[in-house]
């Protein structure tokens, strides 16, 4: 006898292959929305099978027996079929965000234009900072200082008074000179970082040693090696029995550190009024070896560095004995350190602000 239901399911089972391949092979037909509707069609309260099997009343009991596997059957294929389109479906999602953001890894990290607009170092910062973690490194504070400062912190406790030629050596930007106003006569730009000096033996009892670095301003006519604004970078030390063999050492480490190499050094007298003796610190010329360029004027030596041993009247004024503590200072050209660094010739490039010049320093 045969069975009308068992072929009715048959012919579901056709159907439902059929529609869900029509389906499928239409990547802009399905979507998850149409394979639940899909899926409701077939396997819901009131779908096409569920309509199927309430003939089932009518149909004689060994019939039904036949009947009960086959639709539980089917029904697990439907959902077994239905799921493996939503997985891929999902898949196929993923693969198509992946796509659309992909990242193409054969693009430069940056192109020279964001470059510009992001930033990197002054190359004086970058010898700044190079030369503040050595001294940090040997135990010594970084001091700051004001860029207005007054006649006894640029001068007078420096061992320059008032009628001193030496004043004479650093012509600066006075404010209001003539004594009208009483806030402002006697200011003036500081001309050195050395008044920095005073401050930290103000500010504190030996021992000590800092470095201080800063602008400094002086009324200069500028050229290639003359700046109205430059960089120093004051060092002071202050203990007892300080000798010029420790001011050589420190001084040598540091040249070392900077040049990535040995650098060979000689001391000639030189007059400072805050020191005694006053020395200037030469280096052999990088350039040449030695030899006589350009740079070094045919001596085989460039002068860096002027330094010497603390001078009494100097401690005395920044409250400290000079019968019991000694030290020594130094003042180094930080524009002049970077010019010999990267061969720069023209000390006004780097004030002048131009990207074509920042921008060949890079170091973020
Ligand atoms: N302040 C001096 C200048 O600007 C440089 C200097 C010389 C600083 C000798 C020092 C030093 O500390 O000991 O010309």
């Amino acid at each position: 006898m045969s069975n009308p239901l068992l072929q009715q399911l048959n012919d579901l089972e056709q159907e439902f292959e059929t529609k869900l391949n029509d389906l499928s092979s239409d990547t802009d037909k399905l979507t998850q929305a149409e394979l639940l509707n899909f899926k409701s069609y077939y396997l819901g309260k009131k779908g096409a099978l569920s309509e199927i099997l309430k003939g089932l009343k009518s149909v004689s009991p060994e019939q039904r027996k036949e009947i009960g596997p086959r639709a539980n059957e089917l029904k697990d294929k439907f959902l077994n079929r239905l799921d493996r389109e939503l997985k891929g479906l999902e898949i196929n999602e993923i693969n198509q965000k992946l796509a659309s953001k992909k990242i193409d890894t054969s693009l430069l990290e940056r192109d020279l234009a964001l470059d510009q607009f992001a930033g990197a170092y002054h190359p004086r910062n970058l010898i700044q900072r190079e030369i503040e973690d050595v001294f940090l490194s040997m135990g010594f504070e970084i001091l700051d200082g004001p860029h207005i400062e007054d006649e006894f912190h640029n001068f007078e406790a420096l061992n320059i008074p008032a009628d001193h030629p030496a004043r004479d050596m650093q012509d600066t930007f006075w404010f209001d000179k003539s004594g009208n106003d009483s806030e402002q006569s006697g200011h003036l730009l500081r001309t050195h970082t050395s008044t920095i000096q005073v401050r930290g033996m103000l500010s504190r009892k030996p021992p000590f040693r800092f470095i201080a670095p800063g602008i400094v301003f002086r009324c200069e006519r500028t050229d290639a090696s003359h700046e109205m604004v430059f960089t120093q970078l004051e060092g002071m030390m202050v203990g007892e029995d300080i000798s010029v063999g420790n001011l050589i050492y420190f001084m040598k480490t540091i040249l070392k550190e900077i040049f990535k190499k040995d650098v060979e050094v000689r001391l000639r007298p030189g007059f400072f009024p805050f020191v005694e003796p006053g020395f200037e610190l030469d280096i052999k010329c990088l350039i040449c070896n030695g030899k006589g360029c350009s740079v070094c004027k045919q001596t085989g030596w460039v002068e860096l560095l002027p330094c010497g041993m603390v001078h009494p009247n100097v401690l005395k004024a920044g409250n400290i004995d000079p019968e019991k503590y000694n030290g020594f200072a130094f003042g180094l050209g930080l524009d002049r350190l970077v010019m010999m660094k990267y061969g720069i010739e023209d000390i006004r490039h780097l004030q002048s602000g131009d990207l074509r010049f920042n921008t060949q320093f890079k170091a973020y």
